[in-house]
C-alpha cells in the first residue's frame, strides 16, 4: 500500500489551523447503498471511488463513510469483527487506500465510522471468551455476568435492547450447559465492550492510529454516549425504557465516565498533522449535555439530533436553533445541523406527514408537500452557522421507501418487533444514478433493496441540468456557501421581525427568510435574491415568499 499525504490537495500546509470542520458540509455515504462497483447488488468501495468526482462537483467538503469493516452484517456493518480489515463485500484495504487518496486529490476529506461500544459476536476476543468459558480473562473485556434466579435463568438486570427485547443473552458453556449472560445494548450479535478494561482502551487507541496512518481525516464515533455503564449495572425499574431513551440519563448512556476516553483520543489525534477530527453520535437528553462531548479537549463536533427531530415549524425551529447555539458557545465548538441519516425516516417523508409521529414513519404522506418542505428545510440548514450533514440521496429529494415487503428487510430492529419501529431499511434503498437501466445505474447486478419504479425520474442523470431539480438546488446552495464562507461562519444569528410561522435572520451580508406556513407571505425586500427553493416574486419593495419556501438574499 502506498503511503500518501494525509491532507487534501487544496488544504493549507501542515501546521496551519484552518478549523476546516467548523463550517464543513459533510456528506454521509452509506456504502451498501451508494454505488456498486462489482455487480453483486451491494454497494462497495470501488463504487464510491468512481463517484468521488460527483461529490466534488456537488460541492461538499468532506465525506463520512458508514462502516465497511469485516463484519457478518448483523447490523449492516455496525457489528465489526475486525476493525483493521475491509469486508470482502466492500473491497480491500487497497480500495480503501485508493478512496482516501483520490478523495484527497480532489480536495475532499474522509471521515470513517468507528464503532467502539460493541463488536460483532464474531470478533476474535468474543469468540475466545465464549470458547474459554467462565473465568476466561477475555470475558472481562465484555460484560459477562451470571444470571439471576435459582438456576441463573433470569437476565442479570432489567435493561432492554434498543432494538427490542432484553439487553442480555445467555451463553452456553463449552460443556453444553447453560452459562453466563452477556450484555448487548443493540442486537445479540453486538456484545458491548467493557470500557473499564485497559485492553479495550489500548486496542481502540491503536485502531485510531491504524486509520490515521491510512490518512483519514477523522472519525464519526458510533454510540459515543454508550461506552461507560453505571457501576454495578443497576436496574432501571421501568418497563417502558425506550420512552426514557433520549429524555433521561440512563445507567448505560451518557455516563460522565465517557469523557475521559475522548480526552485520550483527542491526544492521539493531536499527534497527527492535518486537523483530524472526532464527531460524536451522542443521543443525549439535552443540547447542553451534548455540548459536554465537544469541550475543547474532547471531540470536535456532535450531531445535533434535537434539530433533526424538529418539525417544520418556525417557532420550534427557532427555539432549537437558539438553544443549540447557546449550548455550544461556552465550549467553543461549532453547532452542527442534520436532517437525515441512515437511522431515521428521510426528511422529505417526515415533513410529508403530520407532526408528532417521530422519526420512524411508515406512511408516505403528501409527497409533494414533503419534498417542498424538505428543500426549504435544506436551505434553512445551510444558512445556519456551523457544520451541516447531508445524507446520500437527500440531494435527489428521495423519499423514504415505506412499502418495502417484509421479506427484503434486513434491519435487525425489524425482527425484534417490540423495539424501535424497525423501518430503517426505508432510508437505505440504493441511489438511482441513471434514468434507466439495471438498478438505475447503482450497479449492473440489481440492488439489495428494491428501488421504486418511479426512481428513474429522481436519478442524478434525470435531475442534472434541470434548474428546478432538487439536485441543482443543492449544487447551487453549496456553490453559494463556498463563495460566501460567512454563511457557515460565526456562532450566532440576528433574528429579524417576521410574521408568525416565518423565520427571518441576518448574518454577515446575508438575510435568510424561511416561510414554514402553508401560504405566501410578504416581507420588505431585504436585498438581492441569491437563491430560493420556489420562485420568489418581487413587487415594488416587497418580496412575496411562497408557502414552504426559504430564500437567501445578499444585503
Ligand atoms: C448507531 C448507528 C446505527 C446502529 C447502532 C448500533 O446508532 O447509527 O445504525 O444500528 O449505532 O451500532
Amino acid at each position: 500500500m502506498t503511503q500518501h499525504l494525509a491532507t487534501p490537495a487544496d488544504a493549507p500546509t501542515t501546521g496551519t489551523h484552518t478549523g476546516w470542520w467548523r463550517d464543513a458540509v459533510i456528506y454521509q455515504v452509506y456504502p451498501r447503498s451508494f454505488a456498486d462497483g462489482d455487480g453483486d447488488s451491494m454497494g462497495d468501495l470501488r463504487g464510491i471511488r468512481s463517484r468521488l468526482p460527483y461529490l466534488k462537483e456537488l460541492g461538499v467538503d468532506a465525506v463520512w463513510l458508514s462502516p465497511f469493516y469485516a463484519s457478518p452484517q448483523a447490523d449492516a456493518g455496525y457489528d465489526v469483527a475486525d476493525y483493521r480489515a475491509i469486508d470482502p463485500m466492500f473491497g480491500t484495504l487497497h480500495d480503501a487506500d485508493a478512496v482516501i487518496r483520490e478523495a484527497h486529490e480532489l480536495g475532499l476529506r474522509i471521515i470513517v465510522d468507528l464503532v467502539p461500544n460493541h463488536s460483532s459476536d464474531q470478533h476474535e476476543w468474543f469468540q475466545r471468551a465464549l470458547r474459554e468459558g467462565p473465568g476466561s480473562p477475555l470475558r472481562e473485556r465484555y460484560h459477562f455476568r451470571p444470571g439471576k434466579g435459582a438456576n441463573g435463568e433470569l437476565p442479570p438486570n432489567d435493561w432492554e435492547s434498543i432494538f427490542g427485547g432484553p439487553a442480555w443473552t445467555r451463553t452456553e458453556n463449552p460443556d453444553g450447559t447453560p452459562g453466563e449472560w452477556y450484555l448487548h445494548l443493540f442486537a445479540p450479535e453486538q456484545p458491548d465492550f467493557n470500557w473499564e478494561h485497559p485492553a479495550v482502551r489500548d486496542e481502540f487507541r491503536s485502531i485510531l492510529r491504524f486509520w490515521l496512518d491510512m490518512g483519514v481525516d477523522g472519525f464519526r464515533v458510533d454510540v459515543a454516549h454508550g461506552l461507560v455503564k453505571a457501576a454495578g449495572l443497576p436496574d432501571i425499574g421501568s418497563h417502558d425504557q425506550l420512552k426514557l431513551l433520549g429524555n433521561d440519563v440512563m445507567p448505560f448512556f451518557d455516563q460522565d465516565g465517557v469523557h475521559e476516553i475522548y480526552r485520550s483520543w483527542r491526544n492521539v489525534l493531536s499527534e497527527y498533522d492535518g486537523e483530524r477530527v472526532l464527531v460524536a453520535e451522542a443521543w443525549t437528553p439535552t443540547v447542553e449535555r451534548t455540548a459536554n462531548y465537544v469541550r475543547p479537549d474532547e471531540m470536535h463536533q456532535a450531531f445535533n439530533f434535537q434539530y433533526l427531530g424538529t418539525h417544520w415549524d418556525a417557532a420550534e425551529l427557532r427555539g432549537v436553533i437558539d438553544a443549540s447555539l447557546a449550548a455550544m458557545r461556552p465550549v467553543g465548538a461549532p453547532t452542527t445541523w442534520v436532517l437525515s441519516n441512515h437511522d431515521v425516516t428521510r426528511h422529505a417523508t417526515r415533513f410529508a406527514n403530520p407532526p408528532g409521529l417521530g422519526t420512524q414513519l411508515r406512511t408516505p404522506g403528501d409527497r409533494e408537500l414533503g419534498l417542498r418542505r424538505a428543500r426549504a428545510a435544506t436551505l434553512l440548514m445551510l444558512a445556519l452557522p456551523g457544520s451541516a450533514y447531508v445524507y446520500q440521496g437527500e440531494e435527489l429529494g428521495l423519499p423514504d421507501v415505506t412499502d418495502l415487503p417484509d421479506e427484503v428487510r434486513q434491519d435487525p430492529s425489524f425482527f425484534r418487533a417490540t423495539g424501535q419501529d424497525g423501518f430503517r431499511d426505508g432510508c437505505r434503498v440504493p441511489i438511482p444514478w441513471t434514468a434507466e437501466g439495471s438498478s438505475y445505474g447503482f450497479g449492473t447486478g440489481g440492488s439489495w433493496l428494491p428501488q421504486p419504479a418511479t426512481w428513474g425520474a429522481l436519478s442524478v442523470e434525470a435531475q442534472t441540468g434541470d434548474p428546478t431539480s432538487t439536485l441543482e438546488l443543492y449544487r447551487s446552495a453549496l456553490a453559494v456557501r463556498r463563495e460566501r464562507p460567512e454563511l457557515g461562519a460565526g456562532e450566532s444569528v440576528e433574528w429579524l421581525d417576521a410574521p408568525e410561522g416565518v423565520l427571518a435572520f441576518r448574518r454577515d451580508g446575508f438575510v435568510c427568510v424561511a416561510n414554514t406556513t402553508g401560504r405566501a407571505i410578504s416581507v420588505p425586500l431585504p436585498g438581492r435574491l441569491l437563491l430560493s427553493n420556489e420562485e420568489v416574486r418581487i413587487v415594488d419593495d416587497e418580496a412575496e415568499v411562497p408557502a414552504d419556501t426559504t430564500a437567501w438574499w445578499a444585503v
